[in-house]
């Protein structure tokens, strides 16, 4: 994948909190995507963790104060920000979300949010114990900061460092980088409602064997991403993988095709859905006669004498339903694929079908793609899945919108 934040500027501004050990990992994450990172620190933050190495991560001299005279102007608060992309305080006391709310400026850092050009998005990530994130107090300087604009990542819930559970935690620092990407994408998808279905299916034989693929899910996963980058609601219905559920998609997880067309059938009657993209590798077939205790080897002679029924065709269903969302299938090909690519998007009566040739695929973290709709058909070359997922989704947007 390419780095993502080549050439942002993105002024990291850290206030108190035990949180702070966490944006180290969280620097050398945005210096790694290419972005160049200026640290700010409060004092509280300095009690938690170094200047040093937050310079030594950031490779920039760390500032923290107001006064500081290596600024030929004597203004940080005003230059470190003319050139910036974005400001993202990550930790956020409560205490700062508090002085942002009120427009308050007696440190570096709320004097520098406050005077940031009004084209510079600020961001916070806020980090607290589970009581102050839920007093009104606070509560009331969230809904004014969001209503002046400002991006809110997260909370979370879960252990806090204090010892008590609940809202507060600071979303890890992976979470913070995949929101701050998102931050920088197009939002050609926002308020669409995307389902998606990946990876494989399973079908048992008995309860501890089953038929299943190569399929790795990869490829939908990185959908459902980009998707929910691009502004969109996600859910993914997934047969077994082992990858994580991608930020901020809704995943349900299941096994066997049928529950595959269940699930998705269901979503549907929930809530509307724009688009549906179809990229599971769906069982054709399952075992008729599956037996409810486990198959034994009698006799060295004994063959077990399996029968076949077929699965519903999950995606031809979506596509034939009266107020059918946007339907996108893939087409896992041998060989042959322009033309089996055209016939099928035919056959299945979609608007568009992605077109790969599925050995080369199957697990690889690289793809290649061609896109098949009533005009013809394009290539995407060959590319991360990522990149590819990305280029597929702005293709989808350009469609629907
Ligand atoms: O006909 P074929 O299986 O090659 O079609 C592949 C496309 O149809 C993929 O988009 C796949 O997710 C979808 N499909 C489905 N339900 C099935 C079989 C395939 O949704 N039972």
């Amino acid at each position: 994948m390419n780095m993502r934040l080549t050439g942002k500027k993105i002024v990291l501004g850290m206030t108190g909190g035990i949180a702070c050990y966490k944006i180290a990992e969280l620097t050398r994450s945005l210096v790694k995507e290419g972005a160049n990172v200026q640290v700010v620190m409060t004092s509280g933050a300095t009690q938690f963790i170094t200047a040093v190495t937050m310079q030594a991560l950031s490779g920039k001299p760390v500032y923290t104060d107001q006064w500081d005279a290596r600024i030929a102007n004597n203004m940080p608060h005003i230059d470190l920000t003319r050139d910036a992309d974005a400001i993202i305080i990550a930790p956020c006391s409560t205490d700062f979300m508090f002085k942002l709310a009120h427009g308050a400026c007696d440190d570096l850092l709320s004097t520098l949010c406050i005077a940031r050009p009004s084209s510079v998005p600020l961001m916070i990530a806020p980090a607290m114990n589970v009581e102050m994130w839920q007093n009104p107090a606070t509560q009331r300087n969230v809904k004014q900061l969001i209503s002046d604009g400002v991006a809110v990542f997260g909370p979370a819930s879960g252990d806090q460092a204090c010892g008590e559970t609940g809202l507060g935690r600071m979303l890890e620092p992976e979470q913070l980088l995949t929101e701050t990407i998102a931050a920088f994408q197009p939002k050609s998808l926002k308020g669409r409602h995307l389902l998606i279905t990946a990876g494989p299916t399973f079908e048992p034989i008995d309860p501890v064997r089953g038929i299943t693929n190569l399929s790795s899910g990869k490829m939908g996963y990185a959908i459902a991403k980009a998707a929910w980058e691009a502004g969109a609601n996600v859910t993914l219905v997934s047969g077994p993988t082992s990858l994580p559920t991608p930020y901020g998609v809704q995943r349900i997880s299941v096994q066997t095709a049928q529950q595959m067309h269940d699930a998705v059938m269901k979503q549907l009657a929930q809530e509307r859905q724009d688009v549906f993209v179809a990229v599971a590798a769906v069982a054709d077939w399952r075992v008729a006669n599956a037996s409810e205790q486990k198959l034994k080897k009698n006799k060295d002679t004994d063959t077990p004498q399996l029968q076949f029924a077929q699965n519903p065709d999950i995606l031809a269903s979506v596509a034939a339903m009266p107020d059918a969302p946007y339907c996108v299938g893939f087409a896992a090909e041998s060989e042959n694929l322009l033309q089996y690519g055209a016939a099928k998007r035919v056959k299945k009566n979609i608007p568009l079908l992605v077109g790969n040739i599925g050995h080369h695929t199957f697990g690889h973290d690289e793809n290649e793609l061609v896109l098949f709709d009533a005009q013809g058909h394009r290539a995407l070359p060959r590319a991360d899945k990522q990149t590819l997922a990305l280029q597929l989704v702005t293709e989808i947007a350009r469609r629907i919108n």
